[in-house]
């Protein structure tokens, strides 16, 4: 079954075939980074024009570059939730207007759990049950699947999530959009242990907290620079040097990748899953997947680290899942859900 999936709930406009959930036929995504750069994040009305712009032109790459017609795709996949509003109603319409023209079965998905989903796309699939830590640009969380759409969410963030801290941080100390790879990057030549940061105490066994962390980087930034806690964060960064840059990126990373590590491993000790998978944007960060493989004693496949952003086979991969199971949606009725938790859809 060749399925194709449109993703387009922030500022990547993607699609891709993808045949029986596992074998990606293309996978095309265009990335609005360039354009967003230069306002230090999305925009959600530049955002939305974008995807307007390229959407029918990347889908129609997603077919020829996999060498197929309409014809041959069984049915369609689209991310209805959560995003940004704008960003999301291009892909469904895009995706409902397909439908209906060409006469698919529609999947909508949403796109927290399709980041599971990288991790099911080629040769080593993870066995139920699954440990997955979740950690992206808006959503941290455990969640643990018992099988494809059963699931119990175990943990979640009390405030920012995991890759929004990354963002913040390296706005913070001057360092360039997104903030999670510039981190990863500039982390290489820090110090990890040059500052002591805290890590937050909470009473859900696996629930995570962010931004008492960013505050406290932000504190130390404001000591190191020499000046008290009024001066405004946007003035930080041109009184760092690079140096103070890695020593603050590699100190924060140490402290976000260990609350996420201690976290994921107290799960997997109580829960004792047979697969552990990372999924989400910041599952990109290497220095995450080492530690958590060091610490966790089975062996963690990890997806490539272009499927762990924002693409479309992930989507594609999970409306198979789905079409195994569950009824198509009515393409006349699909509607957006900017804000949907992964636990009540
Ligand atoms: O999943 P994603 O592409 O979009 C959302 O659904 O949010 O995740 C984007 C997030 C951004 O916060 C970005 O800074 C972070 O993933 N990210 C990383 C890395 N690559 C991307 N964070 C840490 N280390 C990385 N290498
Ligand atoms: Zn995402």
């Amino acid at each position: 079954m060749k399925i194709l999936g449109i993703e387009s709930s922030c500022d990547e406009t993607a699609a891709s075939v993808v045949e029986n959930g596992r074998v990606i036929l293309s996978n095309v995504i265009n990335s609005q980074i360039d354009i967003h750069a230069v306002y230090g994040g999305v925009v959600p009305e530049v955002a939305a024009r974008s995807h307007i712009e390229v959407i029918n032109p990347v889908i129609n790459k997603a077919l020829t570059d996999a060498n197929l017609l309409w014809d041959d795709i069984d049915a369609i996949a689209v991310t209805y939730a959560p995003g940004l509003v704008g960003s999301l109603l291009i892909g469904t319409l895009a995706a409902r207007t397909l439908a209906v023209l060409k006469n698919k079965p529609l999947y909508p998905v949403h796109h927290i759990e399709a980041h599971v989903y990288a991790n099911f796309l080629g040769e080593n699939a993870p066995s139920f049950p699954i440990l997955a830590l979740i950690v992206s640009g808006g959503h941290s969380q455990l969640v643990f699947f018992r099988d494809h759409g059963d699931f119990d969410i175990l943990g979640q963030t009390q405030d920012d999530a995991i890759g929004e801290a990354f963002d913040k941080v390296a706005k913070i100390i001057g360092l360039p959009y997104p903030g999670g790879p510039s981190i990863a990057k500039a982390a290489l030549s820090g110090n990890p242990l040059a500052y002591q940061f805290p890590k937050a105490k909470l009473s859900g066994d696996y629930d995570f907290s962010f931004s008492g962390l960013k505050t406290a980087v932000l504190r130390a930034v404001q000591r190191e620079a020499g000046v008290d806690f009024t001066f405004p964060s946007t003035g930080l960064a041109e009184l760092l040097n690079d140096a103070q840059r890695a020593d603050f990126a590699a100190s924060f990373q140490r402290i976000a990748i260990e609350t996420l590590v201690d976290k994921t491993a107290k799960a997997f000790r109580d829960f004792s899953p047979k697969s552990v998978v990372i999924a989400g944007g910041v599952a990109a960060n290497s220095e995450l997947r080492r530690i958590l493989s060091d610490t966790i004693p089975i062996k963690i496949d990890y997806a490539p680290i272009n499927l762990c952003t924002d693409n479309a086979a992930m989507v594609a991969s999970l409306g198979y899942f789905q079409a195994q199971s569950n009824q198509p949606a009515n393409p006349l009725d699909v509607e957006v859900l900017p804000s949907l938790s992964m636990a009540k859809h």
